[in-house]
């Protein structure tokens, strides 16, 4: 049987999650792909440390040592910001290495050279994981868009900011003690700023667009506020008239064909699709002209259900190469 080798950028949260995953998962994949797969290099900043057992043979803190493997396939990307990350995918890329990454801040940026790159090379790119975590927003996007058209775009993009929204409602923690729960669980940022501020749904918005509408409106003129407005007496009251705040992010296209973004806290009542969205949870909803309204709803952020999104990309990417469909 042929052996697939791999790569992990990043050894964190995600990376960790993909290296379990890829571990638990070993003979089912065989038995379906028709292939092993090998973890043969994983790329951190400190490899002295072992994150995990039996993993420190595997460490490099260099992207040539990587591409260096010999017969390197796949490379798997969780590392933070737009670069380093878009410069050694471009050169996984350049030597034929499909790529999966979770990275949306890179990805919402430089995705369509990313993907130009690839299609020149032969090789594809997975990127379900940068949006919503498990809730696989991109292949359902992908898989309406032949003859559907859509309108809008609108949801919880970011599992952090609703974990800490609904702890500091539900349970009263303060704001400081939600985001620490949330930084625990692995669902913030290395750097949450990025969660609280609307950044990361910002983002991970912009690449909806890109698939929705083929464009993304001009960066500086869509409005981001984060939830770090919000005070705990603004939560207490609006729970006192049952109301719930939800970080919303939307993307719309108007019938003048121009695009309009608005990440922003919204007041939702018991009527309101996304008030019983709770914890980590994401929602997306798409308004569609020929299926109607569509939502998916899901798990956004964590490192199983984001790692396993992003084994699920590379199947699909192997079974195509294959020239099969994936069936799992
Ligand atoms: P972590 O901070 O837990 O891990 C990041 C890893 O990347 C660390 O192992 C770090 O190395 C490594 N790293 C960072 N910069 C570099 C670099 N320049 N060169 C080599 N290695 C580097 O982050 P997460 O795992 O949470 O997130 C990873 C990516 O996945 C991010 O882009 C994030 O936005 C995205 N993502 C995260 C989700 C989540 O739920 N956590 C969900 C969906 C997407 P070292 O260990 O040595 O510090
Ligand atoms: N920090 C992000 C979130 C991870 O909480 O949604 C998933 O992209």
């Amino acid at each position: 049987m042929a052996t697939i080798k791999a790569a992990i950028l990043g050894f964190g949260t995600v990376g960790q999650g993909i290296y379990h995953i890829l571990n638990e998962k070993r003979q089912e994949l065989r038995e379906k792909l028709g292939v092993e797969l090998e973890v043969a290099k994983i790329l951190v900043t400190d490899a002295s440390r072992e994150r995990v057992p039996g993993t420190k043979h595997l460490m490099t803190e260099s992207m040539d040592d990587v591409l260096a493997e010999n017969n390197l396939q796949v490379v798997f990307e969780a590392i933070v910001n737009e670069e380093p990350a878009f410069t050694y995918l471009k050169r996984a890329v350049e030597a034929k290495c499909h790529v999966v990454t979770a990275n949306k801040v890179m990805l919402a940026k430089r995705g369509e050279e990313l993907e130009a790159l690839a299609k020149v090379n032969g090789v594809f790119v997975g990127f379900e994981a940068t949006v919503a975590g498990g809730v696989p927003i991109i292949k359902t996007m992908k898989n309406i868009l032949l003859v559907n058209e859509v309108s809008c775009v609108q949801g919880i993009l970011n599992g952090t900011t609703n974990y800490i929204l609904t702890k500091m409602r539900a349970e009263g923690w303060s704001f400081e003690q939600a985001l620490r729960e949330a930084q625990q669980l692995g669902y913030a940022e290395a750097d949450p700023f990025n969660d609280v501020s609307g950044q990361d749904a910002f983002k991970k918005l912009m690449i909806l667009s890109s698939l929705a509408f083929g464009e993304q409106p001009n960066w500086a003129d869509v409005e981001v506020i984060g939830i770090d407005t919000i005070s705990s007496e603004q939560v207490a009251e609006a729970t006192a008239q049952g109301l719930r705040y939800r970080h919303v992010a939307e993307v719309e296209k108007l019938e003048d064909g121009t695009i309009h973004a608005k990440v922003a806290p919204l007041l939702v009542n018991n009527e309101h699709p996304l008030y019983p969205v709770d914890d980590v949870f994401n929602a997306v909803t798409m308004e569609t002209n020929y299926i109607g309204t569509l939502s998916v709803i899901g798990p956004g952020a964590g490192m199983y259900p984001t790692a396993s999104v992003m084994v699920e990309d590379y199947a699909e990417i192997i079974g195509k190469r294959a020239g099969f469909t994936v069936t799992i």
